[in-house]
Formats: C-alpha cells, sequence, structure tokens
C-alpha cells in the first residue's frame, strides 16, 4: 500500500491554485441523469471519486469523455439500460447513492445499494427516503438494494429533521421532473446545494432558495442539457488555509472563494492568523507573531465546517493554550485523535469533547488516515512534528486532493510518496 512519508518542515511559502469542489461535482455529474442533451462539466478536479461517478453514468448507459488535464468532463445522455446503480459502485463510494433521485425522476424507479456506513458514522439516509415519499414514491428500504417507483412524482412538502447536505440534493434533483411545487424545509444551505441548483436551473429546471432553509422546485416537464463550471473547493482552501497556519508559513491561495470559508477564516484570525482576501486570491499568514488556542463546534453550513475539524484540531495542538473541539454534525468523526496522540498531541476525549491541550512538541510517527479530512491533518501535523511522519491508508486523501502532495512540494513542503 502506498504511503506519504512527511518530514518536519519550515514555513509553507508561494501560492496554491484550488482544484473544483469534489462535493459539488459528484452531486452535479449525478444530476446529468436527468437531461435529454450533452452536458459538459468543467473545473472538475481529476479525483478518483469523480472517475467512479463517471463509471456509473456509463453503467446506466450515458457516454462520458473524462479530460482530466482540462479539467472538462462531456456527458451525453442516452436512453437509461438500467435504473439500477451496481453495488460496487456504491460500496466504492457513498456518494454514488445521490444517483438514487435523478433515476427516480427520470425512470420512474430506482435501486440502489444501501450505502451503509464509514469510519466518520453511521450515514443513514432515511431523510432522503423521506423526500422521495413525499414526492409519492413507493420505496423499499426493507432490504437491500433500496428501491423507489412512482409512474410519475407529484410535488410535495418535506421537512429535513437535520439539514442533510445529501438528502436536500437528491430530494431536489427528484422534484425537478415532478408536477407541482416542491418545498425542502430546513434544507442545508452549503454552496454546494447552490452550485448543483444553478446547474439545474441551466437546465431549465425551476429552483429557487438554494442556499437557505426553505428550497422551492417547481417541476417542468424535461431538461435539457448544459455547460457549468463548478465552484472552488472549499474545504481544500481550508486545508491549504492551516497549512500556512500551521507551518508559520505565507501562502497565497487562488482561485478560492472567501465567501464559501468565512467560518475558517474567522477562526483562523481569532488565533492571530492573518488572513487577506486580495484581488489575486486569499493570503494567509501564520508568521505575524505567536499564534493562540480558540475553541470550536462543527455545524452545518454557514457554520463551522465539519470536514475542517481534523485539520483545525492538529493545529490547535501547536498553538498556546488549551482549546475545546466539539463535533456537532457527526458521531463518531474523532478517529484521528488516536493518530495525532501518537504523534505526542496529548488530546483528552470528554463526553463529546476532545481537549487539545496546545503547545505540544509533536514528532513523527507511523500513522493511519481513517477519512480524508483525517488523512490531510496528520499530513498537516506532519509538517510540524520532530523526525517523519509515515502515513498510509493515503487512498482516502487521494480520493478528496488533486494532487495533494504536488501542491504542498511546490509550497516547500518535505513530503513523497512511496510504495509499500
Ligand atoms: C456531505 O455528506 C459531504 N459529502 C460530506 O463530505 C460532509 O461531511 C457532509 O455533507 C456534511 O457537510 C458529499 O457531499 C459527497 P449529511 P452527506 O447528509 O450528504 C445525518 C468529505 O469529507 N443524516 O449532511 O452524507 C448524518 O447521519 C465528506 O468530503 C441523517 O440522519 O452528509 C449526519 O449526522 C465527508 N439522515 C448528518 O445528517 C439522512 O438521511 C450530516 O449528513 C442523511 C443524513
Amino acid at each position: 500500500m502506498a504511503k506519504y512519508l512527511v518530514e518536519k518542515n519550515g514555513p509553507l511559502r508561494g501560492e496554491v491554485a484550488i482544484s473544483g469542489a469534489k462535493n459539488a461535482v459528484l452531486p452535479i455529474l449525478a444530476a446529468t441523469i436527468l437531461a435529454e442533451g450533452p452536458c459538459e462539466i468543467l473545473e472538475v478536479p481529476a479525483l478518483r471519486d469523480v472517475d467512479v461517478m463517471c463509471r456509473l453514468l456509463r453503467g446506466v448507459g450515458f457516454h462520458v469523455e473524462e479530460y482530466y488535464e482540462e479539467g472538462r468532463i462531456l456527458v451525453e445522455p442516452r436512453k437509461l439500460t438500467t435504473d439500477e446503480v451496481p453495488r460496487d459502485l456504491v460500496k466504492k463510494m457513498r456518494a454514488s447513492f445521490l444517483a438514487m433521485g435523478p433515476l427516480l425522476a427520470k425512470a420512474g424507479q430506482a435501486m440502489v445499494a444501501a450505502p451503509g456506513g464509514c469510519t466518520i458514522g453511521a450515514r443513514p439516509i432515511d431523510l432522503h427516503l423521506k423526500g422521495f415519499r413525499a414526492l409519492g414514491a413507493t420505496v423499499d428500504d426493507g432490504g437491500d438494494p433500496i428501491s423507489a417507483r412512482a409512474d410519475k412524482l407529484t410535488a410535495g412538502k418535506v421537512y429535513l429533521d437535520f439539514p442533510s447536505v445529501g438528502a436536500t440534493e437528491n430530494i431536489m434533483m427528484a422534484a425537478t421532473l415532478a408536477e407541482g411545487v416542491t418545498v425542502i424545509e430546513n434544507a442545508a444551505e452549503e454552496p454546494e446545494i447552490v452550485d448543483l441548483a444553478n446547474f439545474l436551473n441551466k437546465m431549465g429546471a425551476k429552483i429557487k432558495g438554494a442556499g437557505t432553509d426553505t428550497v422551492r422546485i417547481e417541476g417542468v416537464q424535461a431538461l435539457h442539457g448544459a455547460k457549468h463550471a463548478v465552484i472552488p473547493d472549499r474545504i481544500e482552501t481550508g486545508t491549504f488555509m492551516v497549512a500556512a497556519a500551521i507551518t508559520r508559513g505565507d501562502v497565497l491561495i487562488k482561485n478560492a472563494l472567501p465567501d464559501h470559508v468565512k467560518a475558517v477564516t474567522a477562526k483562523l484570525m481569532e488565533c492571530g492568523v492573518t488572513v487577506e482576501d486580495l484581488e489575486e486570491g486569499i493570503r494567509v499568514r501564520g508568521d505575524r507573531g505567536p499564534l493562540a488556542s480558540t475553541d470550536i463546534k462543527t455545524m452545518p453550513y454557514p457554520g463551522f465546517p465539519t470536514d475542517m475539524q481534523s485539520q483545525f484540531m492538529a493545529l490547535m495542538t501547536t498553538v498556546k493554550g488549551t482549546s475545546v473541539i466539539v463535533e456537532k454534525v457527526f458521531e463518531n468523526r474523532y478517529m484521528h485523535i488516536g493518530e495525532l496522540n501518537r504523534m505526542g498531541a496529548g488530546i483528552r476525549i470528554e463526553g463529546n469533547n476532545a481537549v487539545i491541550p496546545g503547545e505540544q512538541r509533536l514528532h513523527g510517527a507511523q500513522v493511519i488516515a481513517t477519512d480524508l479530512r483525517a488523512g490531510a491533518a496528520l499530513v498537516l501535523a506532519g509538517l510540524r512534528a520532530e523526525g517523519v511522519t509515515e502515513v498510509s491508508e493515503i487512498y482516502h486523501i487521494e480520493r478528496g486532493y488533486a494532487d495533494f502532495i504536488g501542491k504542498l512540494q511546490a509550497l516547500g513542503a518535505k513530503i513523497t510518496k512511496v510504495e509499500d
């Protein structure tokens, strides 16, 4: 298995360009199932998860061309050859479940393997299914695969008990072809929801309110093809902001949207990091004086993102003072604590709270990436730790970060990839 070897690093300096957002391009590719004509998606990151979604589209009969060097994917809809998403794809990538809403709307039925849980939580899909039922579908979730069918979807109103990103996306996509006006209440407000809605509206959908807690979708007869450039990845942006901070460096982050990283910016500035929104990008400096601790609680957007929790925790091990981090979105997203503690982080879990003592002298160790963001956090900690840190299970990282070590190396990081 491949590993990353990360050496203690001086300050990272230079420029990094952010790639397209993984969590925007995956639902947008799923949405092309709804199109009657060709779609061209731009700013696509070269990620394994994107390739898996392209395989899913080919699996239902579509023609897909991937041009990663140009960040471009062409999708040509063909007659659907199946309404079932192969189990191996769902097991490889949970986001394959986002094909269920589009298949149900386009084909009148869909069968998708239950995605199951992962290291960060049980990852239930009850809210997705609640939404499909609100649109008049008959859903059978008693077994595996899960099936949904409806001769014709009809608009409905659905309240999401939790503002689930995936459920909001799946229901929004299904509702584009449902008769009448569907209302999703307590909807997720993430930028990726807005990007998906913008793409769907370019295809002829009539969606209003994306980015707020109430989304209205007026059903239409059909959706045509469209061309769309995906938004930059706000979590990759936040990850490189923390990389600049943890190494006390000075990094210019290009092709990023400051509006999408307000919570991360605010918390970094509370610690003494300077963040400047310049014409050419976001300049992040961790070299303007000693950094201090702050507390964070992860929340749905626009709160502090759960996908930045582990990276920020790595930073808190290096600053003056104790910090408390509370994960409020997933029930088991502390797996990286054990790995950071192997590096000398001294983090304690008290109930749901992670207590980080700060100013720890981290040392290199053999650590395991337990999810893609935890893996990124371990790399960032390795940039600070004495000696060499060996990060394994890096496939997690490479599914969500395009050219992660190439971008870090360009900033001066001493990180290499070795095959075991
Ligand atoms: C999306 O996952 C992202 N993935 C995740 O990013 C991200 O962490 C998460 O949103 C939260 O922001 C993609 O977009 C592909 P949720 P998703 O449904 O949609 C509960 C990464 O690192 N819930 O908003 O699966 C669930 O248990 C990944 O890139 C239900 O109870 O997240 C969780 O506690 C990790 N019932 C909470 O909602 C449901 O039907 C948030 O989950 C669905 C969710």
